[in-house]
């Protein structure tokens, strides 16, 4: 792996990658498209529809990775057909301390991580030892620059998308010091209007990450995401609105094993959708983001440098079956309540089979951060697998 380029270079700090990247092959197809004029050839297989938007196919990369317009574009020119805008604030905010990414390492024989299980209090083994199929970890604090700077540089990332391709601003609340609850909603709508201002047709409101402080996310509030939700649609007019989720366990109902399937109270998922997508605030659910683990290096010792990151979330394919169990979970919920709110699934997505497992899944688009990093050919590989059925 050593002589491998993801486009995120794990080995620099978030500022560099800013300021210099992308990298590998995304820095040459940015240096290609710089000389050549023509749009990218679209694909035979017929568009599909996102949100109101016409795709060449369903797939791009979630929220995180690609920071700014270069990557974006870079993303768009290697057949990523959404590319969503890294998670900007309404103010700028830093980043956790280098280093944001290690190597994780699952014990089970598949490299999976189970929600719930025991292995993520126990600890995993975090390295630099980058192998595939990659896992990761990501402990990066939702870092944001200044709206100042990433108005204009959003604003360039739209038109940069070509025929069957769209950008997916995403944004989330701060919640600073001394802020109300009322405040903290307020910011949300800030945020919301900055990025219509770029031009947005659309947008993911990221509820995911610890943006209620350590490990607590917005999105275990169910009722407090259905108030922001319609204050931001409100702000935002008919613009599609996504939210994106973290994993939400169900609750095993006791004894309830049939034959084939477990019985499984989903009533957290379901108050979610009842606050927010049946109320008409939301348009479409983007899911799953990282599951938490406790990381350790060799010695057992914690993996991350610095307090309060002794937990951090982890990506890529360890997580891919937590991913597959919510979306089907949500689309199940959507088929039993009428509702027609589309599906993002993300979430361990690192080869042609595991966008068809999401598609079987229900899902409506597929995403994929850490497979894409360590895979920059992947959106033209599922479109290879698919032209060949
Ligand atoms: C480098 C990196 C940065 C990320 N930053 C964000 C972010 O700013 N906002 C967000 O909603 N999710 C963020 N994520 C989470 C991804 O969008 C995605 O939900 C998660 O990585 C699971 O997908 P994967 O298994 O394909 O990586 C980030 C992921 C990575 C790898």
């Amino acid at each position: 792996m050593s002589d491998f380029e993801p486009f995120y270079n794990v080995n620099l700090s978030y500022e560099d990658n800013y300021r210099q990247g992308p990298f590998g092959e995304f820095a040459a197809a940015l240096a290609e498209q710089e000389s050549v004029t023509a749009a990218p050839a679209a694909p035979a297989a017929p568009a599909a529809d996102f949100l109101g938007h016409k795709v060449n196919l369903p797939f791009g990369i979630p929220a995180g990775p690609l920071l700014n317009e270069r990557f974006t574009t870079a993303a768009f020119r290697m057949g990523f057909d959404i590319a969503t805008y890294k998670t900007v604030r309404s103010r700028a905010w830093g980043c956790n301390p280098f280093p944001n990414v290690l190597a994780v390492h699952p014990k089970s024989a598949d490299g999976s991580l189970t929600p719930g299980s025991a292995e993520l209090d126990e600890g995993v083994l975090a390295d630099t030892n980058y192998k595939l199929p990659i896992s990761i970890s990501n402990s990066f604090g939702v870092p944001s620059r200044d709206p100042d700077e990433w108005q204009p540089d959003m604003k360039r990332a739209i038109v940069a998308a070509g025929d069957g391709q769209v950008l997916l601003p995403s944004f989330q609340g701060s919640r600073v010091e001394g802020m109300s609850g009322d405040d903290y909603i307020a910011d949300h709508v800030t945020t919301a209007r900055l990025v219509c201002e770029t031009g947005a047709d659309l947008m993911e409101m990221n509820t995911s990450c610890p943006n209620e402080g350590h490990n607590r996310l917005l999105c275990h509030d169910p009722a407090l995401v259905g108030r922001i939700t319609e204050a931001v649609k409100n702000e935002i007019g008919n613009r599609p609105l996504i939210v994106k989720l973290a994993y939400i366990p169900p609750v095993e109902v006791e004894g309830g094993w049939s034959a084939d399937r477990r019985i499984i109270d989903d009533a957290a998922l379901e108050l979610m959708i009842r606050e927010t997508a049946a109320r008409g605030s939301v348009q479409a659910f983007s899911t799953i983001n990282t599951i938490s683990a406790r990381l350790v290096d060799a010695a057992g010792e914690q993996a991350l440098p610095g307090k309060g990151r002794d937990r951090s979330g982890v990506c890529g394919s360890a997580i891919r079956g937590a991913g597959l169990d919510m979306v089907a979970r949500l689309a199940a919920i959507r088929d039993r309540l009428g509702l027609d709110f589309a599906i993002i699934g993300v979430g361990g997505v690192v080869a042609p089979a595991d966008y068809q497992a999401y598609r079987a899944a229900g899902v409506d688009a597929v995403m994929s951060a850490t497979g894409a990093m360590w895979d920059a050919s992947l959106a033209r590989e599922i479109k290879a697998s698919i032209t060949a059925e």
